[in-house]
């Protein structure tokens, strides 16, 4: 970085956030423990969180994708709740619905699962679409109305959404339009033959003990700090700039002409917005007050590939949109 840029950071951050910041990574240590060889996917769930993001995390059964989401409402003081989607679900199963009090002679909400601060939505493609865009519309603007009337969701309130990619049969894909209020979409992988022996380990002991517990539970006034200070990152005008040249990478064919003729839609600004949010979230996970290329690039293809739409011929030729946008980093100049 250049020495006008580093002149231009704001001053290191106060002993309070620094407390808040190890009990952020304490957090984050914890939920490793628990996961092995997870490392990707629980610095996602951290800035899914920092961020006031939701997560869209796809991979084939038994790969943990529940059990992550359990251990971070573990180290939470918040709410959680859990939402099986079936076709036969209904939009009130999750906002939550008026009944009518017979003897108090009044109307009572009763709120659904949507109301707590951490939600999993387990196979999220299985729901109908109703009830995806229910869930879509409280995401964007945590807020959902019922009966008429205009409910608040908490804060913070983060929704982690399961999908499993080899299931078609009775699925609902959403909507490209709606893949957009994800700020990540994180693909998790089959583990390596070490990190499965210790899986076995762990689980056994866990089988035949108690599970270890987790070190911290933040409290929501902390992660709400912890958000503060994670938003406050600084970004120089030099990597404002190169994450406008990546995501006009997938509109002109200022990076490569030959990537772009691959994409049918490209990113929105709030695909580089997602990705400047995420990237300072990334930065404060990593102990900095600003953010590098190295923040930008790691987290693009989590953070972009879900907004654009290949042409039927990229598809046809079995390209994929994180191969593409992996590409296009490769090729834009960073600084
Ligand atoms: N990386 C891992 N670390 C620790 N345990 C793991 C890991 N991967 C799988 N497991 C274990 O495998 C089992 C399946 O995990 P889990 O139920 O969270 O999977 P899932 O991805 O939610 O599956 P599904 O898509 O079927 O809901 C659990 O017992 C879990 O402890
Ligand atoms: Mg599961």
């Amino acid at each position: 970085m250049s020495g006008a840029t580093l002149a231009e950071r704001p001053a290191a951050p106060s002993s309070a956030a620094d407390g808040v910041h190890s009990r952020v990574l304490a957090l984050r240590d914890g939920l490793e423990h628990g996961l092995i060889g997870c490392t990707g996917l629980v610095e996602r769930l951290l800035i899914g969180l920092l961020s006031g993001g939701h997560l869209l995390i796809e991979g084939a059964p038994g790969l943990a994708k529940t059990r992550a989401v359990k251990r971070l409402s573990e180290g939470l003081d918040g709410s959680f709740a859990r939402v099986q989607c079936t076709p036969d679900l209904m939009p009130a199963d999750l906002t939550g619905t008026t009944v009518w009090r017979q003897d108090a002679g009044i109307f009572e909400f009763l709120p659904g699962p949507l109301f707590h601060s951490l939600i999993l939505v387990d196979e999220v493609n299985r729901a109908p679409p109703k009830v995806q865009s229910a869930l879509l519309e409280s995401m964007a603007e945590s807020q959902i109305t019922v009966a008429g009337h205009t409910h608040k969701l908490p804060d913070p309130f983060m929704v982690v959404a399961t999908q499993n990619p080899i299931e078609h049969a009775g699925t609902f894909p959403l909507p490209e339009a709606q893949l957009d209020r994800f700020l990540l979409h994180v693909v998790v992988d089959m583990p390596d033959e070490a990190s499965e022996r210790k899986i076995l380990d762990l689980v056994e002991g866990e089988l035949t003990h108690h599970a270890e517990a987790m070190p911290v539970k933040l409290s929501l006034e902390e992660v709400r700090a912890a958000r503060e200070a994670a938003l406050a990152t600084y970004v120089s005008p030099a990597l404002k700039d190169y994450l406008v040249r990546l995501v006009a990478g997938t509109r002109t064919d200022s990076v490569s002409p030959e990537l772009r003729a691959a994409i049918e839609h490209p990113a929105s600004p709030r695909g580089t917005l997602a990705l400047m949010v995420a990237g300072k979230a990334r930065a404060y996970l990593h102990g900095r007050d600003h953010v590098i290329p190295e923040d930008v690039a790691a987290l693009a293809s989590d953070a972009l590939a879900h907004r654009i739409g290949l042409t039927w011929r990229a598809a046809a030729e079995g390209r994929t949109a994180r191969g593409i946008i992996e590409g296009l980093v490769a090729q834009t100049r960073a600084l």
